[in-house]
């Protein structure tokens, strides 16, 4: 790793980086467009998300929870800030009614079945996302992964189309099979998106040290869920996350899997925008999923 490895006060975790007129970290000297769709996609108010990632299925297919959009992740829409998932997706299945911002996946390639995922390319023109009306686009950034080169540049030119077109990037930090996931190379991978130009950053939570990832990175980041945990174990990751400078979440599995989606993604809200405790929204959890 090009750094000293010495966590601590350099990183300045308790010293919000400045935004002079604009509520969200490092995106005060955007321009109106990108700032409008970061603002609906992240609350003004509290300065956080809470987005549903349904995109699984770009390289996973019918992902559990997922085999059918319409009946299990419509009726999750009214409950999120917004929703992650892929263009097909929103055409065939999303009411364009909606009025909740989408942000759209906009990379893919290797399938599940194979043992290379980082062989990925761009899936989406820029201008289908414009057409969508989507408030962001979202791509996998392999760092240190086979095609490393490759995923970096697919982002730096999404970032180019999302600056002419007013529409912000998420860059997502994606962990191989071989990948360590420590505090030290999510701040090396979440720092490069930034660096690289993306306006916000999806990356994991770790235990140790998740605060110098957050202080280290120039946007916000916003934690993925990850593998199925309890709620409860679910509820205090994302706690522990925004508590240790997170911007929200943008989890799937978590919340979809769960025994009763609608609770649990209440029970986040509770977490990401009312700051309550992991065991608060573990209960509101269960007494809403007790009224069914
Ligand atoms: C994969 C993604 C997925 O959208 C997302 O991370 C999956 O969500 P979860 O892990 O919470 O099920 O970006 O890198």
């Amino acid at each position: 790793m090009p750094e000293v490895d010495k966590a601590g006060e350099r990183y300045a975790a308790d010293q919000p980086q400045e935004t002079p007129g604009f509520f969200l970290k490092g995106s005060h000297q955007l321009d109106w467009g990108i700032k409008n769709r970061l603002a609906r996609v992240f609350s003004p108010s509290t300065g956080r998300t809470v987005m549903l990632a349904v995109d699984h299925g770009y390289f996973q297919g019918p992902t559990t929870g997922l085999e059918r959009i319409d009946l299990s992740i419509v009726p999750l829409l009214p409950s999120c800030d917004a929703l992650f998932c892929t263009r097909g997706i929103l055409r065939s299945v999303i009411p364009a009614e909606t009025t909740k911002p989408m942000v759209l996946r906009a990379s893919g390639g290797p399938s599940i079945l194979r043992e290379e995922l980082s062989d990925e390319e761009i899936a989406m023109d820029i201008d289908d996302a414009v057409r969508l009306n989507a408030a962001g686009i979202g791509i996998q950034v392999f760092i240190g992964g086979e095609f490393e080169t490759r995923s970096v540049q697919n982002m730096t030119r999404l970032v180019d189309a999302g600056l002419r077109t007013g529409i912000p990037v998420m860059g997502i930090t994606a962990v191989g099979k071989t990948m360590v996931r420590d505090a030290k190379y999510f701040r090396l991978a979440c720092r490069i998106i930034a660096e690289l130009g993306a306006q916000y950053v999806k990356t994991y939570y770790v235990d140790d040290g998740f605060e110098t990832v957050a202080a280290s990175c120039p946007v916000p980041i916003v934690m993925a869920g990850g593998k199925k945990l309890t709620e409860l174990d679910a509820l205090t990751m994302a706690y522990n996350a925004v508590q240790q400078g997170a911007a929200g979440v943008d989890m799937g599995r978590n919340i979809f899997q769960s025994e009763a989606p609608k609770a649990m993604i209440a029970a986040i809200n509770a977490v990401v925008h009312k700051n309550a405790r992991p065991k608060e929204a573990y209960e509101l959890f269960s007494s809403l999923k007790a009224k069914g």
